[in-house]
């Protein structure tokens, strides 16, 4: 079995898998059974200022988006920070700490953003013996409108600022939790480094509203006919979460930042999927939150299957497909595939050819007995009949060798590698050296 132990800005734990800071990491009776079920850490739910606790809803907290199976795909939420006494998480939380010394306990914290306010929670989380902190400028709903998460994470003078008061205050390590709610992560990221953080976390949920009633005509979860919007997670934003973890990866000004990857993580290939972007580890909350503290046995033994299969280690595996990652400009052009029909494994329900008959490039011919192939002479390669195909692998997508006419365009496929910068057709074009 691969060794699965983690090192993330010098906070350990058994394996690099953490609850993040939610529902699941509320209370000592949660977050004991994780650790009891194999959870190498977790991000304790977000603590707020000494004083009377934030207040819920008393309605239901939830919305969903469901897969054709009633497989939960997305989650949308309107729950605050936690509604708990601060001096009875922090309790709690040492206590948890001292019984599982080998586990990571970071502490989520959003306080008003004042220095004073800052300065006062932290020797408080110190004094727990908590491994670090995790600065939740995240949560769009409800704490937004009192100017703290997403309010701050969408400022980037404001996220530098508070981490440096954070870094200045106290000795524990410190991780900025971004939102996705803005145009261009790298920027809030770049703001989190210069503020002296030693680790960004992403993502936090994205803005949302999952569903309408449309009989009482209001937003779901609907609370006495109103609703708010919230936000999203769960395995629908796992694409942007890898992108956005990808874009800090690879950019100058915060290659090499120590990033936590969140967003959709439900099995261990997700969590490979944002280690090779870029990712020291990842945080899990709808996926636990779905099925059970239990799924961390297929995370960790899928996890160190693959390591060992790959005969890589979990360092070699981090930031491993970073390289991969560019901007469309850079791609081959001269990189030449056609899509090929199984016919064997084709069930004959036409679905590739109403896609390409009506939204793509009328590629797919149907012939007598409902045999569906390929008119190499219209087919542009976009893939779209692969990813409507209901049967896995019946459809791939074959590459032209060099040297072969492609029929489409008549032209010899080229055997070097060409992009955008330098064709003919674009204006902008240098020439080649
Ligand atoms: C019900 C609920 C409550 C959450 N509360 C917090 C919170 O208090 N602090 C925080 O930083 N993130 C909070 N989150 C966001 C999660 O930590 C995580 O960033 C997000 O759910 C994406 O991960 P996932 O797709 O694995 O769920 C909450 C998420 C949910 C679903
Ligand atoms: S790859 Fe695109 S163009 Fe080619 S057959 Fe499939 S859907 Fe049509
Ligand atoms: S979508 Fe797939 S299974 Fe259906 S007809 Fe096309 S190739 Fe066959």
């Amino acid at each position: 079995m691969a060794d699965l132990t983690s090192d993330f800005v010098g906070i350990k734990s058994p394996n690099p898998f953490w609850l993040a800071s939610a529902p699941p990491t509320d209370k000592e009776y949660n977050v004991r059974r994780a650790f009891e079920a194999g959870w190498g850490g977790v991000v304790w739910k977000t603590l707020g200022a000494e004083g009377p606790p934030v207040v819920n809803v008393n309605g239901p907290r939830y919305g969903v988006i469901y897969g054709a199976d009633r497989r939960v795909l997305g989650l949308n939420n309107i729950e605050l920070i936690t509604d708990r006494p601060l001096e009875v998480n922090l309790r709690e939380i040492k206590t948890v700490k001292r019984d599982f010394p080998d586990r990571a306990m970071v502490v989520s914290l959003m306080v008003p953003c004042e220095e004073a306010a800052w300065k006062a929670i932290l020797p408080r989380v110190e004094e727990t013996e908590a491994d670090g902190i995790e600065l939740n400028f995240g949560c769009p709903h409800g704490m937004s409108e009192r100017g703290m998460g997403s309010a701050v994470g969408q400022v980037p003078e404001y996220i530098e600022m508070v981490t440096r008061w954070c870094k200045e205050n106290t000795r524990m390590p410190v991780i900025v939790k971004l939102t996705p709610n803005i145009t261009d992560i790298r920027k809030p990221a770049a703001a989190a480094k210069r503020g002296g953080a030693d680790a960004v976390s992403l993502i936090n949920t994205i803005n949302s509203i999952t569903a309408v009633d449309l009989d009482t005509m209001a937003p779901e979860p609907t609370i006495d006919g109103k609703g708010s919007h919230g936000g999203y997670c769960g395995p629908a934003v796992k694409p942007i979460a890898l992108s956005m973890v990808s874009e800090i990866a690879r950019h100058p000004e915060t290659h090499g930042l120590p990033i936590s990857g969140i967003g959709g993580v439900t099995t261990w290939r997700d969590a490979a999927e944002f280690m090779a972007l870029g990712a020291g580890n990842v945080q899990v909350c709808t996926a636990a939150m779905t099925y059970g503290f239990k799924i961390i046995e297929e995370m960790t033994e899928g996890l160190s299957r693959y390591l060992d299969e790959k005969e890589m280690g979990l360092v070699d595996l981090v930031g491993r497909a970073v390289p991969n990652v560019t901007d469309w400009q850079y791609l081959n052009l001269n990189y030449v595939t056609k899509a090929r029909i199984d016919q064997d494994a084709c069930i004959k329900c036409g679905r590739c050819y109403a896609a390409c008959e009506d939204t793509s490039h009328q590629a797919i011919a149907i012939q007598p007995g409902r045999v569906f192939e390929v008119i190499d002479e219209e087919c542009v390669a976009c893939n779209l009949c692969v990813d409507v195909c209901p049967v896995e692998n019946c459809i791939t997508m074959e590459e032209l060798a060099p040297g072969a006419v492609d029929p489409r365009t008549g032209k010899v496929v080229e055997p070097d590698y060409a992009n955008w910068t330098t064709h003919p057709n674009n204006p902008a074009a240098q020439a080649a050296e």
